[in-house]
């Protein structure tokens, strides 16, 4: 099941994808690829062009310029074909608010052309799968916004589309919701769904998704692994370091090195900024333990994705 061993299949492609509003480009030339199996986190600002994008790849939005597909359809030839290998669930969805949960599901069982003697066995799996079976006779308007987003999403699962596209499924949420909304969607991926997330919350995608895309104004900063986009960034990144020993010794000895940008005392530490972006610092324990330091401990700052997007777009967001 491991990524790394099979090549990956792409689920969505994405060629030179443009939407215009006027003369206002929304998506200019997105090129991006999303493979089977991912949980792909699609992180933007507001305004970025992330519903764009997910409208056009589920056959709601045609776009200007550039092509999609979705394995292997064409979203605007195939457009039909398209609609049902993907869960498309819009950053707002009318809710029925006199319905009842089940009463709900069958109904767009039934829009799908699911038989009636499957419909309650699939109505109660999907059910289970986002945890709302025991709200099955409730009425839809009674639930908390944390369910009826549940409910959203088992909506979009009724009929076992491969794909889903989820814009913003953890919007206005508490952060239990949140949580229980995660957890959701590393079931399905588990279960062999590949799911595009679109949010502007990037801290809660870091740890969720395997894959990410950064987009600003309508174009692709980044896309690939989440460590990636820190390996990316990792010019100038901080390591922490105590030593037993005489550290006014220890800051010599570092920035005597062509690896080392910086090194100085702070707040009982020493603060060693390196030159490359190599991913491994273990640099910085060779230099101090070679030249006879005694070293206590060594740790890195941590970049979160939050100051990663910071960094990435501060160029385009002034
Ligand atoms: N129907 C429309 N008419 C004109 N401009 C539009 C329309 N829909 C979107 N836009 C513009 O396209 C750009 C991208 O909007 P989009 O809704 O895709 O962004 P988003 O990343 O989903 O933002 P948010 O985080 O606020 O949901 C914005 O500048 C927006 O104003
Ligand atoms: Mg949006």
């Amino acid at each position: 099941m491991s990524t790394e061993t099979a090549p990956p299949i792409p689920a969505v492609q994405t060629h030179g994808l443009t939407r215009m509003y006027g003369s206002i480009a929304a998506l200019s030339g997105l090129d991006l690829t999303v493979n089977k199996g991912d949980l792909f986190g699609f992180i933007g600002s507001n305004g970025a062009g992330k519903t764009t994008t997910l409208r056009i790849l589920a056959t709601f939005l045609a776009p200007s310029a550039g092509s999609a597909q979705i394995l292997g359809y064409d979203v605007v030839r195939d457009a039909d074909a398209v609609r049902h290998v993907i869960g498309y669930m819009p950053d707002f969805f009318g809710v029925y608010k006199d319905m009842e949960v089940t009463e709900y599901l069958d109904f767009f069982g039934a829009c799908y052309k699911i038989p009636t003697a499957q419909r309650e066995k699939t109505v109660n799996d999907v059910l289970e799968l986002v945890g709302l079976s025991e709200k099955k006779g409730s009425l839809i308007g009674a639930l908390s916004r944390g369910m009826q987003q549940r409910l959203g999403l088992a909506r979009v699962l009724i009929h076992d589309p491969q794909l889903l596209l989820l814009d913003e499924p953890a919007s206005g949420l508490d952060p239990r919701a949140r949580i229980e909304m995660m957890a959701i969607l590393q079931e399905l991926q588990r279960l062999g769904k590949t799911i595009i997330i679109s949010s502007h919350i990037l801290s809660e995608l870091q740890t969720l998704c395997n894959r990410v895309a950064i987009i600003e104004k309508g174009r692709l900063i980044y896309s690939g692994p989440v460590q990636g986009v820190r390996d990316q960034m990792s010019q100038g990144r901080v390591i922490w370091v105590r030593v037993s020993s005489d550290s006014a010794k220890a800051i010599e000895l570092l920035k005597s090195r062509t690896e080392i940008a910086d090194a100085a005392a702070s707040d009982g530490e020493i603060k060693v900024t390196l030159a490359g972006t190599d991913p491994d610092h273990s640099i910085v324990a060779d230099i101090l333990v070679h030249g006879g330091a005694k070293l206590i401990e060594l740790r890195e700052d941590e970049i979160g994705l939050e100051e990663v997007f910071m960094r990435v777009t501060r160029g385009e967001t002034q």
